[in-house]
Protein backbone atom coordinates (compact mmCIF):
# COMPACT_ATOMS: atom_id res chain seq x y z
CA UNK A 1 0.00 0.00 0.00
CA UNK A 2 0.90 3.34 -0.40
CA UNK A 3 0.74 6.99 1.89
CA UNK A 4 -2.11 9.07 0.93
CA UNK A 5 -3.77 12.34 2.12
CA UNK A 6 -7.10 13.50 0.76
CA UNK A 7 -9.46 16.69 2.01
CA UNK A 8 -12.99 16.54 1.72
CA UNK A 9 -15.35 19.31 2.87
CA UNK A 10 -18.40 19.64 5.27
CA UNK A 11 -21.70 19.54 4.04
CA UNK A 12 -25.04 20.79 5.46
CA UNK A 13 -28.33 19.50 4.39
CA UNK A 14 -30.85 21.61 2.91
CA UNK A 15 -33.62 19.02 2.32
CA UNK A 16 -32.59 16.29 6.04
CA UNK A 17 -31.99 13.28 5.81
CA UNK A 18 -33.33 11.21 8.97
CA UNK A 19 -34.03 7.52 8.86
CA UNK A 20 -32.52 4.37 7.43
CA UNK A 21 -34.12 1.67 5.62
CA UNK A 22 -35.86 -0.93 7.64
CA UNK A 23 -35.37 -3.69 4.95
CA UNK A 24 -31.27 -3.38 4.33
CA UNK A 25 -28.42 -4.46 6.09
CA UNK A 26 -27.40 -2.08 8.64
CA UNK A 27 -23.81 -2.13 7.30
CA UNK A 28 -24.66 -0.52 4.33
CA UNK A 29 -26.39 2.27 6.15
CA UNK A 30 -28.83 2.77 3.42
CA UNK A 31 -31.12 5.95 4.04
CA UNK A 32 -35.29 5.91 4.36
CA UNK A 33 -35.18 9.13 2.39
CA UNK A 34 -33.00 11.15 0.01
CA UNK A 35 -31.49 14.54 1.14
CA UNK A 36 -30.03 17.58 -0.83
CA UNK A 37 -26.68 19.41 0.43
CA UNK A 38 -24.66 22.30 0.05
CA UNK A 39 -20.76 21.45 0.64
CA UNK A 40 -18.97 23.99 2.83
CA UNK A 41 -15.75 25.43 1.57
CA UNK A 42 -15.15 27.04 4.90
CA UNK A 43 -14.94 23.82 6.95
CA UNK A 44 -12.73 20.68 6.21
CA UNK A 45 -11.05 17.15 7.38
CA UNK A 46 -7.67 16.88 5.87
CA UNK A 47 -6.73 13.00 6.90
CA UNK A 48 -3.87 10.20 5.63
CA UNK A 49 -3.19 6.72 5.32
CA UNK A 50 0.02 4.88 6.32
CA UNK A 51 1.32 1.66 6.70
CA UNK A 52 2.43 0.75 10.46
CA UNK A 53 2.97 -2.12 12.64
CA UNK A 54 -0.51 -1.52 14.16
CA UNK A 55 -3.73 -0.32 13.67
CA UNK A 56 -4.36 3.51 14.62
CA UNK A 57 -6.13 6.88 14.66
CA UNK A 58 -5.53 9.94 15.89
CA UNK A 59 -8.05 13.25 15.54
CA UNK A 60 -6.28 16.80 16.08
CA UNK A 61 -3.08 15.91 17.54
CA UNK A 62 -4.90 13.18 20.01
CA UNK A 63 -5.36 9.20 19.86
CA UNK A 64 -8.97 8.11 19.36
CA UNK A 65 -10.05 4.83 20.95
CA UNK A 66 -13.92 3.68 21.83
CA UNK A 67 -16.41 3.22 19.22
CA UNK A 68 -15.21 6.11 16.99
CA UNK A 69 -11.81 4.33 16.83
CA UNK A 70 -13.74 1.29 15.43
CA UNK A 71 -15.78 2.48 13.03
CA UNK A 72 -12.72 4.04 11.31
CA UNK A 73 -11.17 0.53 11.41
CA UNK A 74 -14.63 -0.87 9.90
CA UNK A 75 -14.17 1.03 7.23
CA UNK A 76 -10.86 0.63 5.95
CA UNK A 77 -11.98 -2.83 6.28
CA UNK A 78 -14.91 -2.79 4.15
CA UNK A 79 -12.69 -0.48 1.55
CA UNK A 80 -9.81 -3.43 1.86
CA UNK A 81 -12.10 -6.18 1.20
CA UNK A 82 -13.92 -4.86 -1.89
CA UNK A 83 -10.87 -5.79 -3.85
CA UNK A 84 -8.27 -8.60 -1.72
CA UNK A 85 -8.66 -11.86 0.08
CA UNK A 86 -5.54 -11.12 1.94
CA UNK A 87 -5.95 -9.70 5.45
CA UNK A 88 -5.70 -5.51 5.70
CA UNK A 89 -2.34 -4.12 6.28
CA UNK A 90 -2.55 -2.37 9.24
CA UNK A 91 -2.35 1.38 9.24
CA UNK A 92 -1.98 4.75 10.92
CA UNK A 93 -4.71 7.02 10.02
CA UNK A 94 -4.12 10.77 10.53
CA UNK A 95 -7.44 13.15 10.63
CA UNK A 96 -7.18 17.13 11.38
CA UNK A 97 -10.20 18.80 11.32
CA UNK A 98 -10.39 22.27 9.88
CA UNK A 99 -13.36 23.73 11.86
CA UNK A 100 -13.83 27.15 13.07
CA UNK A 101 -12.75 27.25 17.01
CA UNK A 102 -15.47 25.27 19.36
CA UNK A 103 -17.87 25.78 16.23
CA UNK A 104 -19.69 22.75 17.37
CA UNK A 105 -20.54 21.24 13.80
CA UNK A 106 -20.84 17.71 13.00
CA UNK A 107 -17.75 16.40 11.04
CA UNK A 108 -18.92 13.15 10.21
CA UNK A 109 -19.45 13.97 6.79
CA UNK A 110 -15.87 14.98 5.71
CA UNK A 111 -14.56 12.86 8.23
CA UNK A 112 -15.79 9.57 6.48
CA UNK A 113 -15.59 11.35 3.09
CA UNK A 114 -11.79 12.34 3.47
CA UNK A 115 -10.97 8.65 4.66
CA UNK A 116 -12.97 6.96 1.87
CA UNK A 117 -10.70 8.88 -0.29
CA UNK A 118 -7.43 8.45 1.35
CA UNK A 119 -7.72 4.67 1.98
CA UNK A 120 -8.78 4.13 -1.79
CA UNK A 121 -5.38 5.93 -2.93
CA UNK A 122 -3.55 4.20 -0.24
CA UNK A 123 -5.36 0.37 -1.47
CA UNK A 124 -4.94 1.84 -4.70
CA UNK A 125 -8.16 0.81 -5.81
CA UNK A 126 -9.07 3.32 -8.32
CA UNK A 127 -12.86 3.80 -7.44
CA UNK A 128 -15.12 5.84 -9.31
CA UNK A 129 -16.74 8.94 -7.56
CA UNK A 130 -19.83 6.85 -7.09
CA UNK A 131 -18.31 4.41 -5.83
CA UNK A 132 -16.81 6.67 -3.25
CA UNK A 133 -20.37 8.06 -2.13
CA UNK A 134 -21.24 4.77 -2.13
CA UNK A 135 -18.22 3.61 0.41
CA UNK A 136 -18.74 7.07 2.01
CA UNK A 137 -22.63 6.62 2.51
CA UNK A 138 -21.56 3.52 4.58
CA UNK A 139 -19.36 5.46 7.06
CA UNK A 140 -22.12 8.00 7.36
CA UNK A 141 -25.06 8.59 5.74
CA UNK A 142 -24.37 12.06 5.02
CA UNK A 143 -20.58 11.86 3.78
CA UNK A 144 -21.98 10.01 0.71
CA UNK A 145 -23.06 13.92 -0.19
CA UNK A 146 -19.19 15.26 0.96
CA UNK A 147 -17.94 13.40 -2.69
CA UNK A 148 -19.00 16.43 -4.24
CA UNK A 149 -18.88 20.40 -4.00
CA UNK A 150 -21.58 22.82 -4.49
CA UNK A 151 -24.92 20.90 -4.49
CA UNK A 152 -25.46 17.74 -4.30
CA UNK A 153 -28.51 15.05 -4.16
CA UNK A 154 -28.37 11.59 -2.70
CA UNK A 155 -31.29 9.66 -3.84
CA UNK A 156 -32.58 7.03 -1.05
CA UNK A 157 -32.22 4.45 -4.02
CA UNK A 158 -33.80 1.15 -4.28
CA UNK A 159 -32.15 -1.18 -4.87
CA UNK A 160 -30.99 -4.67 -2.29
CA UNK A 161 -27.49 -3.63 -2.64
CA UNK A 162 -27.49 0.35 -1.95
CA UNK A 163 -25.45 0.47 -5.55
CA UNK A 164 -28.23 2.95 -6.78
CA UNK A 165 -28.36 5.01 -3.42
CA UNK A 166 -24.90 7.77 -4.62
CA UNK A 167 -24.46 11.58 -4.53
CA UNK A 168 -24.40 13.60 -7.37
CA UNK A 169 -23.80 17.04 -8.03
CA UNK A 170 -26.65 19.28 -8.96
CA UNK A 171 -24.71 22.74 -9.45
CA UNK A 172 -21.59 23.59 -8.50
CA UNK A 173 -20.44 26.28 -6.11
CA UNK A 174 -19.22 28.84 -8.28
CA UNK A 175 -22.74 28.46 -10.47
CA UNK A 176 -24.93 30.06 -7.17
CA UNK A 177 -22.87 31.88 -4.66
CA UNK A 178 -25.06 31.19 -2.03
CA UNK A 179 -23.71 31.46 1.99
CA UNK A 180 -24.59 29.43 5.14
CA UNK A 181 -23.97 31.66 8.37
CA UNK A 182 -23.50 29.32 11.30
CA UNK A 183 -25.03 30.91 14.54
CA UNK A 184 -23.43 28.58 17.42
CA UNK A 185 -25.93 28.67 20.20
CA UNK A 186 -24.07 26.49 22.85
CA UNK A 187 -20.93 25.29 23.62
CA UNK A 188 -20.33 20.99 24.25
CA UNK A 189 -21.34 17.86 22.80
CA UNK A 190 -25.12 17.12 21.31
CA UNK A 191 -26.85 15.18 23.94
CA UNK A 192 -27.88 12.29 21.60
CA UNK A 193 -25.86 11.08 18.61
CA UNK A 194 -28.02 11.12 14.68
CA UNK A 195 -27.52 7.52 14.52
CA UNK A 196 -29.23 6.22 17.55
CA UNK A 197 -31.47 9.21 17.55
CA UNK A 198 -33.15 8.16 13.80
CA UNK A 199 -33.15 4.43 15.28
CA UNK A 200 -35.02 6.03 17.56
CA UNK A 201 -37.84 8.34 15.30
CA UNK A 202 -38.38 4.73 13.32
CA UNK A 203 -39.17 2.99 16.15
CA UNK A 204 -41.08 5.73 17.89
CA UNK A 205 -41.95 8.83 16.24
CA UNK A 206 -46.08 8.78 15.04
CA UNK A 207 -44.74 11.40 12.47
CA UNK A 208 -41.91 9.47 11.47
CA UNK A 209 -43.91 7.59 8.14
CA UNK A 210 -45.24 10.81 7.56
CA UNK A 211 -41.52 12.27 7.12
CA UNK A 212 -40.26 9.79 4.63
CA UNK A 213 -43.56 9.66 2.58
CA UNK A 214 -43.35 13.48 1.85
CA UNK A 215 -39.92 13.59 1.79
CA UNK A 216 -39.82 13.01 -2.31
CA UNK A 217 -41.85 16.21 -2.85
CA UNK A 218 -39.51 18.37 -0.97
CA UNK A 219 -36.04 16.98 -3.12
CA UNK A 220 -37.65 17.22 -6.39
CA UNK A 221 -38.77 21.06 -5.16
CA UNK A 222 -35.38 21.86 -3.99
CA UNK A 223 -33.48 20.49 -6.69
CA UNK A 224 -36.21 22.77 -9.13
CA UNK A 225 -35.66 25.76 -6.84
CA UNK A 226 -31.28 25.29 -7.46
CA UNK A 227 -31.90 25.00 -11.18
CA UNK A 228 -33.97 28.14 -11.18
CA UNK A 229 -31.84 30.06 -8.88
CA UNK A 230 -34.68 30.93 -6.81
CA UNK A 231 -33.51 31.47 -3.24
CA UNK A 232 -37.01 32.27 -1.50
CA UNK A 233 -38.14 29.65 -3.39
CA UNK A 234 -35.64 27.37 -1.93
CA UNK A 235 -35.42 28.73 1.61
CA UNK A 236 -38.95 28.03 1.90
CA UNK A 237 -38.60 24.58 1.11
CA UNK A 238 -35.32 24.44 3.65
CA UNK A 239 -37.04 25.13 6.71
CA UNK A 240 -40.15 23.18 5.74
CA UNK A 241 -37.60 19.85 5.73
CA UNK A 242 -36.04 21.04 8.63
CA UNK A 243 -39.15 21.69 10.80
CA UNK A 244 -40.44 18.58 9.61
CA UNK A 245 -37.86 16.97 10.30
CA UNK A 246 -37.74 18.40 14.15
CA UNK A 247 -41.28 17.50 14.48
CA UNK A 248 -40.60 14.15 14.07
CA UNK A 249 -37.69 13.73 16.41
CA UNK A 250 -39.77 15.81 18.96
CA UNK A 251 -42.57 13.24 18.89
CA UNK A 252 -39.72 10.49 19.80
CA UNK A 253 -40.36 8.71 22.94
CA UNK A 254 -38.31 9.69 25.01
CA UNK A 255 -38.43 13.41 23.06
CA UNK A 256 -35.33 14.16 20.88
CA UNK A 257 -35.17 18.04 21.57
CA UNK A 258 -31.70 19.40 20.39
CA UNK A 259 -33.10 23.06 20.26
CA UNK A 260 -31.81 25.73 23.11
CA UNK A 261 -33.45 28.97 24.03
CA UNK A 262 -30.64 30.69 21.76
CA UNK A 263 -31.95 28.59 18.79
CA UNK A 264 -35.52 29.55 19.18
CA UNK A 265 -34.18 33.20 19.45
CA UNK A 266 -31.92 32.95 16.22
CA UNK A 267 -34.82 31.62 14.58
CA UNK A 268 -37.01 34.65 15.25
CA UNK A 269 -34.18 37.15 14.80
CA UNK A 270 -33.61 35.65 11.05
CA UNK A 271 -37.36 36.09 10.62
CA UNK A 272 -37.91 39.38 11.82
CA UNK A 273 -34.93 40.09 9.48
CA UNK A 274 -36.88 38.83 7.15
CA UNK A 275 -39.85 40.74 7.27
CA UNK A 276 -37.58 44.05 6.37
CA UNK A 277 -36.51 42.53 3.53
CA UNK A 278 -33.62 39.95 4.31
CA UNK A 279 -32.93 36.72 2.28
CA UNK A 280 -32.27 34.78 5.15
CA UNK A 281 -33.43 30.96 5.87
CA UNK A 282 -33.00 28.74 8.94
CA UNK A 283 -31.83 25.10 9.22
CA UNK A 284 -30.64 22.78 11.84
CA UNK A 285 -29.41 19.75 11.85
CA UNK A 286 -28.93 17.11 15.36
CA UNK A 287 -27.53 19.77 17.46
CA UNK A 288 -28.68 23.32 18.86
CA UNK A 289 -26.87 25.57 16.33
CA UNK A 290 -28.60 27.28 13.64
CA UNK A 291 -27.56 27.71 10.22
CA UNK A 292 -28.58 30.55 8.01
CA UNK A 293 -28.84 30.46 4.43
CA UNK A 294 -28.39 33.55 2.48
CA UNK A 295 -26.31 35.67 -0.30
CA UNK A 296 -23.18 36.38 0.24
CA UNK A 297 -23.82 40.23 0.39
CA UNK A 298 -26.40 40.73 3.37
CA UNK A 299 -26.10 42.55 7.02
CA UNK A 300 -27.96 41.33 9.22
C1 LIG B 1 -29.59 15.75 10.87
O1 LIG B 1 -24.96 11.24 8.44
O2 LIG B 1 -24.53 11.78 10.86
O3 LIG B 1 -27.41 16.05 9.93
O4 LIG B 1 -25.58 7.90 8.68
O5 LIG B 1 -26.02 7.52 11.10
O6 LIG B 1 -23.83 8.53 10.37
P1 LIG B 1 -25.31 8.37 10.08
O7 LIG B 1 -25.97 9.81 10.26
P2 LIG B 1 -25.45 11.25 9.83
O8 LIG B 1 -26.85 12.04 9.91
C2 LIG B 1 -27.01 13.34 9.50
C3 LIG B 1 -28.34 13.83 9.96
C4 LIG B 1 -28.60 15.29 9.78
C5 LIG B 1 -29.26 15.60 8.44
C6 LIG B 1 -28.39 15.51 7.23
O9 LIG B 1 -27.18 15.79 7.27
O10 LIG B 1 -28.97 15.17 6.17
Amino acid sequence: MKTATATAHSNIALVKYWGKRADAPPALNLPAVGSLSMTLDGLRTVTTVAAAGSDSFSLDGEAVSGKPEQKVYAHLDRLWASAHETPRPRCAVTSINHLPTAAGLASSASGFAALTMAAATAFELDLTTARLSEFSRMGSGSAARSIFGGFVRLDAGEAADGRDCVARPLAGAEDWPLRLVVVQTTRGVKPVGSTEGMQASRDTSPYYQPWVDTSIQDLDAAQAAIEARDLPRLGAIVEHSCFKMHACMMATVPPIVYWKPASLGAIHAVWAAREEGLHGYVTMDAGPHVKVLCLSLIHI
